[in-house]
């Protein structure tokens, strides 16, 4: 039994999860139905902005083709806040003794950030085989995460930070990476336009990203 179980069927949805900063509540349920119309019903929205946890809020009640998680996900109050608002998964960029000890007592599957070896065995020492790897490039991206996949064998990762549709593919073609995250099929600019539709053809190319078997 691994912590991550409840994980799985989630990032098994999608090739690509939407990794959204918002500062306008009345964006986010709009927002998700784009992407959920363009084949995105993952998203993450990120714990950066005051306006996050009532967006999540807005995203649970509204959207419900949506299945809306929280991101950036730091200490165990953020994670209570954002569990109470209706989030159904969580990310953090890493992970502390305090956040994992609230991913305890909680349903809610969490995926946590390593970058390191070290990093990732002691997450898989918790429980979690499904890690968030970020940020990707500078961090080694590719070449990275193909060394890490033979001694890490059983743990598998969300590459985000600097992934894009021109190397979207070649990260899913890893092993080792179970989907990816990132900003692209969200710009800023579409979203304070109001221009769903376009956010939706964005995200209907990212639906349709190949990943390995
Ligand atoms: C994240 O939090 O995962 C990153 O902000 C995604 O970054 P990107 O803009 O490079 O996709």
């Amino acid at each position: 039994m691994s912590r991550s179980d409840a994980l799985e069927p989630i990032v098994r949805r999608v090739p690509m999860i939407p990794v959204v900063t918002l500062s306008n509540v009345a964006s986010a349920a709009p927002l998700a139905r784009a992407l959920a119309a363009g084949g995105l019903p993952v998203v993450e929205i990120t714990l950066r902005t005051d306006a996050a946890i009532d967006c999540i809020a807005a995203i649970a009640a509204e959207v419900s083709d949506a299945f809306v998680g929280a991101g950036t996900v730091l200490t165990p109050d953020q994670h209570q806040a954002a569990q109470r608002a209706g989030a159904r998964f969580m990310v953090s960029p890493g992970s502390s003794p305090n956040l994992l000890a609230a991913a305890r007592e909680s349903d809610v599957p969490l995926m946590p950030g390593a970058i390191t070896p070290s990093e990732a065995m002691a997450l898989r020492d918790e429980g979690y085989t499904i890690q968030k790897f970020f940020p990707a490039e500078p961090a080694g991206g590719i070449p990275y995460l193909d060394r890490l996949a033979a001694p890490l064998a059983g743990i598998r990762f969300c590459p985000t930070g600097g992934i894009g549709p021109d190397n979207a593919e070649a990260y899913l073609a890893q092993p080792n990476v179970v989907c990816v995250g990132g900003t692209w099929v969200t710009p800023d600019d579409a979203i304070a336009a109001g221009d769903w539709g376009r956010i939706e053809a964005l995200a209907r190319e990212a639906a349709a990203l190949r990943r390995s078997p």
